[in-house]
């Protein structure tokens, strides 16, 4: 990929997200696609596609957009080869969490995008991201009174309005044994950690004041 042609995919992507608060900022788009190169950097795979397919990854979100084809747009109009057209088109249908019916990326391309795109939803930012969203679609922070929902189909997932904390165990504590590349895994581990560590901090606080 030439240049200028990058230039303009990481200036249009930013306009893409402009005003975004759910989390899905050109800033998570941004550290996607870097966390995505230095995964590329020790598996391998086609740098194009990676960079493609990271940078255009969240624009057409089922939870954002309603199906305007914008990365197919892109691609066409850039005169991206057709086979780097395909492959970047597939890694993006296969990223998604869609609960006990996710599967592995097919591609090492898609194994390595995906992987990126989980490990921003983990961690300190991960937790940041998760309440970002919760707020932007109207989600109740936490209550005691709600179970998690474990072993969610995609349509269970897709449909579930529960609390953002019990995301992090409907979604986000399942994340590390998803993980394709073993630097991915240590990487996830290291972030799910820290995120339990916090919910306990959670936990404690809340009930530090009997609310009942
Ligand atoms: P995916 O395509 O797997 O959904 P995204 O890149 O779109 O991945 O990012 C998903 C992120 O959005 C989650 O990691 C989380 O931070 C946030 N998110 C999605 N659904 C929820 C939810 N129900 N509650 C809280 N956060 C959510
Ligand atoms: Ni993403």
């Amino acid at each position: 990929m030439k240049t200028p042609e990058l230039t303009e995919l990481l200036n249009d992507v930013k306009a893409r997200f402009a005003s975004d608060a759910t989390g899905h900022d050109y800033a998570h788009t941004l550290r996607v696609y870097k966390s995505a190169l230095s995964l590329q950097a020790t598996e391998g795979g086609d740098l194009e596609v990676i960079t493609l397919a990271s940078l255009l990854h969240d624009v057409d979100d089922y939870k954002f957009f309603k199906g305007d084809n914008y990365a197919q747009t892109w691609l066409n109009s850039h005169h991206i080869p057709q086979e780097v057209q395909q492959k970047v088109v597939k890694i993006i249908a296969e990223i998604s969490f869609m609960g006990s019916d996710t599967k592995p990326a097919s591609t090492l391309e898609g194994k390595i995008v995906q992987d990126a795109d989980r490990l921003d939803a983990l961690g300190a930012i991960g937790i940041a991201r998760a309440f970002a969203y919760g707020g932007a679609k109207g989600r109740v922070m936490f209550d005691p009174a709600i179970p998690p929902v474990l072993g969610m189909n995609e349509k269970e997932y897709k449909a579930a309005e529960g609390t953002t904390i019990n995301h992090f165990y409907e979604k986000l504590f399942l994340l590390q044994d998803l993980m394709n590349t073993e630097e991915g895994k240590r990487l996830a581990k290291a972030r799910t950690d820290f995120m339990k560590r916090y919910l306990e901090e959670f936990y404690l606080e809340w009930e530090e004041k009997d609310l009942q």
